[in-house]
C-alpha cells in the first residue's frame, strides 16, 4: 500500500478543498490515505511567546511524523484574501519551528481551488515560491476553477476537460512516489 495523506487547506467542516484533496487522494490506486482535519489538530494560535511559554503542541509533532511516515502529500489550499487561511498558515508556521523541513521532500499534488473562476491560482502561487524552501517537492500543480459548477459529491470532477488535465497532475504525481 502506499500511504499518502489528504489535507485540505481550510478550517470549514464543508470545505472544498478538503473535498478536492480526499478525492484526488482516493484516484491514487492501492494508496491507504489519511485525511488530515485542520480543525481536529486544535491548534493555539502560534507566536513566539505562545512556543516560549508552552512549546510547540504535541499535535504539531504527531502531524511532523505522518508527514515523515508518508509516501506522498495531497493538499489543496483554500485561498483567502490572496494568502493561506488562517488555519492552514497556523499549522504551517507551527511544523515549520520543528526543524524548517515542513514537507520533508515527500512527492505533493498541490492543488488549490474556490467557487471563484481563477480556482485559488493567487495562493497556489506563493507556495509554488515558498514550499520548496521548505522541503517542498511539488510533483504536480493544479488549480480547480468554480468549484460548485466543475464538481458533484457523487460523482467528482464533472467538467470532462478539466477532469482530462486533473488526471494527468494524478499520474504525475503518482509517477513521483
Ligand atoms: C475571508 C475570505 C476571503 C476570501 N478570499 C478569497 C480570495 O482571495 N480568492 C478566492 O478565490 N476566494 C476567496 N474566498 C472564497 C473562498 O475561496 C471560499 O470561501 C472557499 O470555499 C474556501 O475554501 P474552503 O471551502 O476549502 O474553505 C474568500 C473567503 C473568505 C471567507
Amino acid at each position: 500500500m502506499i500511504k499518502i495523506i489528504a489535507l485540505g487547506g481550510s478550517n470549514s467542516k464543508n470545505s472544498i478543498n478538503k473535498k478536492l484533496a480526499v478525492y484526488a487522494a482516493n484516484q491514487i490506486a492501492n494508496a491507504e490515505v489519511t485525511v488530515v482535519d485542520l480543525n481536529e489538530l486544535d491548534l493555539p494560535m502560534f507566536g513566539m511567546d505562545e512556543e516560549i511559554a508552552n512549546g510547540i503542541p504535541d499535535n504539531v509533532h504527531k502531524l511532523n511524523r505522518l508527514i515523515a511516515a508518508t509516501d506522498g502529500l495531497v493538499i489543496s489550499l483554500a485561498e483567502h484574501n490572496g494568502c493561506y487561511s488562517v488555519a492552514f498558515k497556523n499549522a504551517y508556521d507551527w511544523l515549520s519551528r520543528i526543524d524548517g523541513k515542513v514537507w520533508q521532500n515527500k512527492p505533493m499534488l498541490l492543488m488549490g481551488t474556490s467557487p471563484g473562476v481563477r480556482g485559488a491560482q493567487t495562493v497556489l502561487g506563493i507556495a509554488l515560491a515558498g514550499f520548496p524552501r521548505l522541503g517542498g517537492n511539488i510533483a504536480a500543480d493544479f488549480s480547480f476553477p468554480s468549484f460548485d459548477d466543475n464538481f458533484s459529491d457523487q460523482d467528482g470532477i464533472v467538467n470532462s476537460e478539466l477532469k482530462e488535465v486533473f488526471d494527468s497532475k494524478v499520474e504525475l504525481f503518482v509517477n513521483s512516489l
